[in-house]
C-alpha cells in the first residue's frame, strides 16, 4: 500500500480519478452537505466529493457517522436520477459497496436491509442518499458512503457491531485503490439504473429475505423486496406489512 500520510491528497485523487469532477478537503463536516451544495451549483452527475475526516458525518435515521482521519472513506457522489429510479439509489450504493469489498477479496458480504454492508454480521459501510428538489423537479442526488477501512472501535459502543475493510482481509488496503475501484462500480450501476438487474442483485445479497425479523417494533418474518425497496414482512397473524424504512434485526 501507499504511505499513509499520501495515500489520498488532492493531487493523488486528482490523477488517479481523471477526468471525474472531484473535490478532496482534508476536514469537513459532511461530504453530502459539500455535494448537495454543488449538486445545487450543477456539478455533472458523477461529480464526487471526498474527505479524509468528517466531524459532523450523517448517518440515517438522523444519527451520526464516525469518519476520523486516515481510516476511512468518506465521499459522496452527485447523481442526477430520473424521480421514478429514485428507490434504486440507495440500492445502487449498496452493490457498489459489496462489489468493491468482494473484489478486494472479501468472499461473504452482504447487505442488511436496506443498505448496510455487512461482513460476518458486522457493519463496514453504510449509504445515505439525500436528493435535492426544486418544487416538483428531482435536481439530483448526493449518494454518500461511508466505508470503515482501518477504523479502530476497540472501547466505543459500536465495538462489537461494526467492522472495518483492513482486519477482516488481513492486509493493507490503498484506500485511494478501493476508492477508485469503489466508482467504477458507481458508475457501473448507475449505467443500469431503473433495471431489472440492478434490482434482482441488490435482492440476491440482501442477508435476511425469509427469516424471523423485528423492524420497528413489526415482528414476523422477512418475505419478499419490492421493486420500491419496501420489506415485506408478515406477521404472525398472516399479516402483510410494507416496511419502507428503519433498522432491521434477527428473530422475534
Ligand atoms: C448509515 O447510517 O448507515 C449511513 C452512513 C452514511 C455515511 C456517509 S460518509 C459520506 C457521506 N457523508 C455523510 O455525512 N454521510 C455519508
Amino acid at each position: 500500500m501507499g504511505d499513509r500520510m499520501t495515500e489520498l491528497s488532492a493531487e493523488t485523487i486528482q490523477q488517479r480519478l481523471a477526468p471525474r469532477a472531484v473535490r478532496y478537503y482534508d476536514r469537513v463536516d459532511s461530504t453530502n452537505d459539500l455535494a448537495l451544495d454543488w449538486l445545487r451549483a450543477g456539478a455533472p452527475a458523477g461529480a464526487a466529493v471526498i474527505a479524509d475526516e468528517q466531524v459532523k458525518g450523517r448517518g440515517r435515521l438522523g444519527r451520526t457517522w464516525h469518519t476520523p482521519p486516515g481510516v476511512a472513506l468518506a465521499v459522496s457522489v452527485v447523481l442526477r436520477p430520473e424521480p421514478a429510479h429514485l428507490p434504486q439509489i440507495m440500492m445502487l450504493g449498496a452493490l457498489a459497496i459489496c462489489d468493491t469489498v468482494a473484489a478486494s477479496g472479501v468472499s461473504n458480504a452482504g447487505i442488511k436491509w436496506p443498505n448496510d454492508v455487512q461482513v460476518n454480521g458486522r457493519k463496514i459501510c453504510g449509504v445515505l442518499p439525500e436528493a435535492v428538489w426544486d418544487g416538483d423537479s428531482l435536481l439530483g442526488v448526493a449518494l454518500g458512503i461511508g466505508l470503515n477501512v482501518r477504523v479502530n472501535f476497540a472501547g466505543m459502543t459500536l465495538e462489537h457491531t461494526a467492522a472495518s475493510l483492513e482486519p477482516v482481509l488481513g492486509r493493507a488496503v490503498n484506500r485511494l485503490e478501493v476508492l477508485a475501484a469503489l466508482l467504477e462500480r458507481v458508475d457501473f450501476w448507475y449505467a443500469r439504473l431503473g433495471s431489472a438487474a440492478l434490482f434482482d442483485a441488490w435482492k440476491s445479497r440482501l442477508t435476511m429475505l425469509g427469516q424471523a425479523v423485528t423492524v420497528n417494533d413489526l415482528h414476523g418474518r422477512a418475505e419478499a423486496v419490492a421493486v420500491d425497496g419496501a420489506l415485506l414482512v408478515r406477521d404472525s397473524a398472516g399479516g402483510l406489512h410494507r416496511v419502507l424504512a428503519g433498522d432491521v434485526a434477527s428473530g422475534t
